[in-house]
């Protein structure tokens, strides 16, 4: 009733959820800060998708887990005595197009800044969506598949349901540099995962800040969520982004993010 809850969306194939111990870690500690009990624990929210997808038949799926305070008596005491509600539903989803990923997307800078703009905790996947919404609603006038959201200092923060990642050549090296958590963003659960490839890979990169100023000097951009995984960026407004074409650290890590994808469904 009043936005008094979170949640987590997440991917599953074949009943199967990908990086579920950071989701349900995120969603801990949403809740924790939100002072909603969660009713579960992870194994038994394991169970709950897979019986979800065996029962409806579906294969490969976005999973979404809603956590609300439960039912609204009026007025806005948090009663502790009133259960939460968990809800879980799976909706199929498809393989992007292949031309996002050959071709790469564009996208819009907002006039939203996310902490102005909800008041809310970033940290918190909370059900309140407007700031990202009228972000998008940006993105869409002016036909981008996605728009960034600003920090308070005017520093890119994330995308309306994404993270964001700029490459810049650096003595040399191509670094992957993604906004900290400090810039008031969520913490991706894709982007932590692409944070332990690359150490993994030992790839260069780092957590920092990234301005507009910035991006005639970024040789490669993406995005990332749990639904699409890495997602290159070739235009931000009306600028190139490098070549205009998906560069080398966009490809070593979607085969990267693949990879350990497989290894979750595998385990
Ligand atoms: C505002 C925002 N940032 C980042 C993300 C990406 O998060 P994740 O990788 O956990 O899906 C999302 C996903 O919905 C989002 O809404």
């Amino acid at each position: 009733m009043l936005g008094d809850g979170l949640f987590e969306t997440l991917r599953a194939h074949g009943g199967k959820p990908e990086f579920l111990k950071l989701h349900f870690a995120r969603l801990l500690r949403s809740a924790r800060r939100l002072r909603i009990r969660v009713p579960v624990d992870e194994a038994a929210l394991r169970k709950i998708i897979a019986t979800l997808c065996r029962k409806n038949k579906a294969l490969d799926v976005a999973v979404r887990i809603t956590l609300t305070r439960g039912r609204y008596f009026g007025g806005l005491s948090i009663d502790p005595a009133v259960p939460p509600t968990l809800i879980i539903t799976a909706t199929p989803v498809s393989e992007l197009p292949p031309k996002i990923l050959t071709q790469g997307v564009k996208v819009a800078i907002s006039s939203i800044n996310k902490a102005a703009a909800s008041g809310l905790d970033p940290r918190v996947k909370s059900i309140n969506y407007l700031a990202n919404i009228f972000a998008k609603a940006e993105g869409d006038a002016r036909d981008c598949y996605e728009a960034i959201l600003l920090g308070a200092r005017g520093e890119i923060a994330e995308l309306s349901t994404s993270s964001f990642f700029g490459v810049f050549l650096e003595n040399g090296h191509a670094v992957a540099v993604t906004p900290s958590i400090d810039t008031g963003i969520l913490p991706g659960i894709t982007r932590q995962v692409l944070l332990r490839e690359l150490k993994r890979a030992k790839l260069p990169y780092r957590e920092g800040e990234i301005f507009p100023a910035d991006i005639p000097r970024m040789t490669e951009a993406f995005l990332c969520s749990s639904v699409r995984g890495p997602v290159p960026i070739t235009r931000i407004e009306k600028q190139k982004v490098g070549t205009g074409k998906p560069g080398p650290v966009f490809a070593k890590l979607k085969d990267l993010y693949v990879k350990a994808c497989a290894q979750e469904i595998a385990a």
